[in-house]
C-alpha cells in the first residue's frame, strides 16, 4: 500500500505538485495518467524516496519514505522512466548484483527463469552495452521484479518493448497485484490503462483532476472509453479556470 498525505513539491517558486491525499491500495494495479509535465514522473520520484516532498508525508508500507529511506526501499520494485543500466556489466551480472542489494540470497535459479521468459537467456553474458532499446527495457523489468516487492512502481512500462514483451509485461503487472502486490504505474497507453488498472487517477498541471475505476469515470463523463474519459476531463478543467485567466498588469 502507498500513502501519500498531503504530498506537494515545488521547484523553487513553480508548484510541480498540489498538496495530494492518495491511498494505492493492496491487490490492485493503479494507474496515474496526464500530459506531459503534470507531476506523475515527480511524485513517482518521491514515492521511491528519489525526491524530497516539498510539504507531507509518503508512506509505503506503513514507513514513512523519507524518514526510513532504506527499509522503505526494500519494499519497492522500480522502473524509472529513464532507466540507467550498467553498461559494463552482464545481465547476470546485473541480476546477481540487484539480489544481492535487496538481500535476496540464492537467486541463480530464478534470475534463469526470468532471462528465458523475456527471450534474454542467450545473451546473458553479453555486456549490457550492446542491447537494443528494447532488450534493455527487458532487463530493466526484470531488476524491477526479481526482488518480489510489495509495492512495484512503473514510469512508463511499454517504451520500446515488441508486442509480445508488452503482452507479457501488461499480464505480468495484473498477476503481479494480484497476489496481494499493489503496482503503481504511470502511461501515455489509454488502452494499456484501460486493460490492466482498477483504479486510474489523472493529474493535470500537478492537481488530481479524476479518480476511480473505469466504470465509474465512464459514467461521470458519459463517455465509452477512457480515451474519451481523459479528454472530457481535461476539457472540464479548462473550462473551469476559463474565468481565472491571468489578468494584464495594471488593470
Ligand atoms: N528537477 C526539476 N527541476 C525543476 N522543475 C522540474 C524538475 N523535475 C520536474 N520539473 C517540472 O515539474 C513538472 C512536472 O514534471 P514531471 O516530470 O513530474 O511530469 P510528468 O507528468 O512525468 O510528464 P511526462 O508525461 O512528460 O513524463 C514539469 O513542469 C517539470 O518541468
Ligand atoms: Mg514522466
Amino acid at each position: 500500500m502507498i500513502e501519500l498525505k498531503q504530498y506537494a513539491k515545488n521547484y523553487g517558486a513553480f508548484q510541480a505538485v498540489h498538496p495530494l491525499d492518495l491511498t494505492i491500495p493492496t491487490g490492485q494495479v493503479f494507474a496515474m495518467l496526464g500530459h506531459n509535465g503534470a507531476g506523475k514522473t515527480t511524485t513517482i520520484r518521491s514515492i521511491t524516496g528519489l525526491t524530497r516532498p516539498s510539504s507531507g508525508q509518503i508512506l509505503v508500507e506503513g514507513i514513512d519514505v523519507w524518514k526510513e529511506a532504506v527499509k522503505a526501499k526494500a519494499q519497492i520494485g522500480y522502473i524509472p522512466d529513464r532507466p540507467y543500466l550498467y553498461a559494463k556489466l552482464t545481465p547476470r551480472e546485473l541480476l546477481r548484483f540487484i539480489a544481492g542489494v535487496y538481500k535476496l540470497g540464492k537467486i541463480d535459479a530464478k534470475i534463469e527463469e526470468w532471462l528465458e521468459f523475456f527471450e534474454l537467456s542467450e545473451f546473458g553474458n553479453a555486456l549490457i552495452e550492446t542491447f537494443s532499446h528494447g532488450m534493455k527495457q527487458k532487463l530493466t523489468f526484470i531488476t524491477a521484479i526479481l526482488p518480489q516487492a510489495p509495492v512495484l512502481v512503473v514510469d512508463e512500462p511499454m517504451v520500446g518493448l515488441d508486442p509480445r514483451a508488452a503482452k507479457q509485461v501488461r499480464e505480468l503487472m495484473r498477476e503481479y497485484a494480484a497476489k496481494g502486490n499493489t503496482v503503481l504505474l504511470t502511461t501515455h497507453s489509454m488502452p494499456l490503462a484501460e486493460a490492466i488498472a482498477h483504479t486510474i487517477a489523472v493529474l493535470d498541471h500537478g492537481k488530481l483532476i479524476a479518480l476511480g475505476d473505469m466504470k465509474t469515470l465512464k459514467e461521470q463523463t458519459h463517455s465509452l472509453n477512457l480515451e474519451d474519459v481523459f479528454f472530457r476531463l481535461l476539457e472540464d478543467e479548462r473550462k473551469s479556470h476559463e474565468h481565472d485567466a491571468p489578468r494584464a498588469v495594471g488593470v
